[in-house]
């Protein structure tokens, strides 16, 4: 094993052959823009990890991690669309820097390119990393409807959230642990608990990027602070603010979150002081240290050495307390 900038450093050069200049370039280049653009580099680290969890080269899982993040950044182009989002990675997002139309199509093309990179494998690997793409990636199409849908509800549970939360993040994560072990061929108790572990991991770093969405700094954080709070994104901090309110601040928030200021800054520090005010915020650290724990135990089931053991809590750590 390897420490964790080993993985993602390996990986950067790695997909530094597959952004290659092509025509018609008003079709590559946004996708090459938004490859490059960087980002944490999270999924593929982990599938490379996993891999070498299971004893197998790293080198072996570089196309399945490449074709996670291709998926990732595809959903991430999408999904600016839909959350009318300014900003990625400090930068403009594909649809405004192109147009949606390019974020559209370049996207599509990013999903086929993704499956794609699977071909490398042999049939019977190719096989099992293309069931559980596919299987993933409609639930994350059916994670990002539910979040849609709920921005125009204001009765979303806890399970709701969850369930929504699971489906649009979590569940990639831990796909993208499993592909490492299936390169590895590791045993089906293996795949099943690398999996567990990567999906809890998940629900903790969505409850995180959703508190960095309201509390991140605007400097660091990359993306546009408080876009959640304008689109209405019924997160664990709105919910549990309405849970921990009387009737009146009860009354003012559901108002707050029917509404479309065009200039949005008062909506934001509103809301903000009463994610705060409420105990909402502290309660959704709270969540986030016990979805990463969950993911801890987790790895008590899994028959792998200590010392790797302790590399994916650093690694686990690392994300809890994360600032981008
Ligand atoms: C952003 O993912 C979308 C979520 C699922 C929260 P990341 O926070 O991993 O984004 P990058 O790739 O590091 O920019
Ligand atoms: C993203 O959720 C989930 C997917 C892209 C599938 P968010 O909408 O919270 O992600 P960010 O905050 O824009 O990165
Ligand atoms: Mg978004
Ligand atoms: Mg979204
Ligand atoms: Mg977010």
């Amino acid at each position: 094993m390897h420490e964790v900038i080993f993985y993602q450093e390996a990986f950067v050069s790695y997909l530094k052959q597959f952004t290659k200049k092509k025509e018609p370039s008003t079709l590559y280049d946004p996708i090459n823009y938004i490859l490059d653009l960087g980002g944490k580099r999270l999924r593929p680290i982990l599938t490379l990890m996993a891999a070498e969890i299971f004893d197998v080269d790293y080198q072996k899982a570089l196309g399945a991690a490449l074709s996670i993040e291709v998926f990732h950044n595809f959903s991430l182009v999408h999904d600016d669309i839909m959350d009318e989002a300014p900003l990625r990675r400090g930068e403009k997002t594909v649809h405004e820097k192109w147009s949606i139309n390019t974020g559209i199509l370049s996207g599509d093309a990013m999903l086929i390119l993704a499956y794609q990179l699977f071909e490398n494998y042999d049939t019977h690997i190719f096989q099992s990393l293309a069931k559980l793409f596919s299987k993933t990636a409609l639930e994350v199409c059916e994670g990002q409807q539910y979040d849609v849908d709920f921005e125009t509800r204001n009765d979303v549970t806890i399970p709701e959230y969850l369930k929504m939360i699971e489906y649009k993040t979590a569940v990639l994560v831990g796909a993208a642990m499993q592909m490492g072990a299936i390169v590895a061929e590791a045993s089906e108790s293996c795949l099943k608990n690398i999996y567990e572990f990567g999906k809890n991991l998940g629900i903790a770093f969505q409850l995180q990027d959703d508190y960095l969405d309201a509390f991140g700094d605007p400097r660091t954080f990359g993306k546009q602070v408080g876009g959640d709070i304008i689109e209405n994104k019924k997160t664990y901090l709105y919910i549990k603010t309405l849970e921990f309110s009387n009737d009146l601040d009860k009354e003012s928030l559901v108002k707050l979150f029917s509404s479309h200021p065009n200039n949005p800054s008062n909506k934001i520090e509103n809301v903000k002081q009463m994610f705060v005010s409420s105990g909402s915020a502290e309660a959704t650290k709270k969540a986030i240290e016990t979805y990463t724990n969950k993911a801890f135990s987790v790895l008590e089931e899994l028959n792998i050495s200590e010392e790797k053991k302790t590399l994916l809590k650093d690694f686990g750590m690392q994300l809890m307390n994360r600032e981008v």
